[in-house]
């Protein structure tokens, strides 16, 4: 079956055909990972929903400063995520979700900074503290338990696939970029149907085998991919607030005349 056949390979329609991911999503169960990881997460990808930044998407609007920091801390977090993946492609617990043609963003990322900072990009990039502890943590499982990056993976990759193409499709309307320019990042020249993607990558993930113990801790690193992106979220609009201050001092002084006025 597919599960066997691990590593690479361009996901097309002609081969969905053949390899039948739907037969593999019928033998699905709630003891699956990928049905276990879903629910263990829904608190987790509601309260993602509910930060500011996601709220503001999901209202329809983002700026080019908002969507340049976002950027800056998504190729920070690819670089981690896809190192480690690339350094434990061989792994058992890896190997099966490893897809860098069909999901690897950080090329893409890298020509999407390119676009709007320049060669020099790399001098130029902010990212929050958080970012970096994520970064961290990815680095970390790595090292440690190399088994438990599907959780991390799975995370970014099919959000990417799902709630992510709707913030691109709001990036595109607000900021007007034409032609996918610096838009690379929402982009899967590899994948040609989404969902059926999706279902394969749980499959694989369900092919998995895991002690009880490692399934514990695989669910909890799921949650805490979440609670990273979370405060990465956070981070970035925190930086927005501030350069917001910075760019209208007027608004700060009359806050602090304000405060002084009340003592
Ligand atoms: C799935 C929306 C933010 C991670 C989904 C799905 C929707 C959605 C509608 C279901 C797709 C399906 O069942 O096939 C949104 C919206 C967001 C958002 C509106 C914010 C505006 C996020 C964030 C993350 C995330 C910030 C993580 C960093 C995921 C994952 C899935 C998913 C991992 C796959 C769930 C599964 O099938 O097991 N999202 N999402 N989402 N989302 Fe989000």
């Amino acid at each position: 079956g597919p599960a066997e056949s691990a590593g690479p390979f361009l996901f097309t329609d002609m081969e969905t055909e053949n390899k039948t991911p739907t037969a593999e999503a019928v033998e699905m169960s709630h003891s699956d990972l990928s049905e276990q990881i879903k629910v263990v997460t829904r608190d987790s990808h509601l309260r993602a929903e509910n930060t500011p930044l996601m709220l503001s998407y999901q209202k329809g609007h983002v700026t080019l400063e908002q969507y340049k920091l976002l950027l800056c801390s998504l190729q920070h977090i690819y670089e981690a995520l896809e190192d480690v993946l690339e350094e434990n492609s061989s792994h058992p617990g890896v190997a099966p979700i490893y897809f860098p043609a069909e999901l690897a963003r950080r090329e893409l990322l890298e020509a999407d900074l390119e676009y709007f900072y320049g060669q020099d990009w790399r001098q130029k990039v902010v990212v929050p503290k958080a970012t970096e502890r994520y970064a961290h943590r990815l680095r970390q499982i790595g090292r440690e338990n190399p088994e438990f990056l599907v959780a991390h993976a799975y995370t970014r990759y099919l959000g990417d696939l799902s709630g992510g193409q709707m913030i691109g499709r709001i990036t595109q309307k607000c900021l007007g970029l034409k032609n996918g320019k610096g838009m690379g990042f929402f982009s899967f020249p590899n994948v040609s149907n989404h969902n059926l993607f999706k279902q394969l990558y749980r499959s694989r993930m369900n092919s998995v085998e895991l002690t009880e113990e490692q399934r514990t801790g695989m669910l909890e690193e799921a949650v805490l991919s979440f609670e990273l992106n979370i405060q990465v979220f956070n981070g970035l609009q925190d930086i927005v607030s501030s350069m917001q201050k910075e760019a209208d001092p007027q608004t700060h002084t009359s806050q602090e005349k304000l405060l002084n006025g009340t003592q």
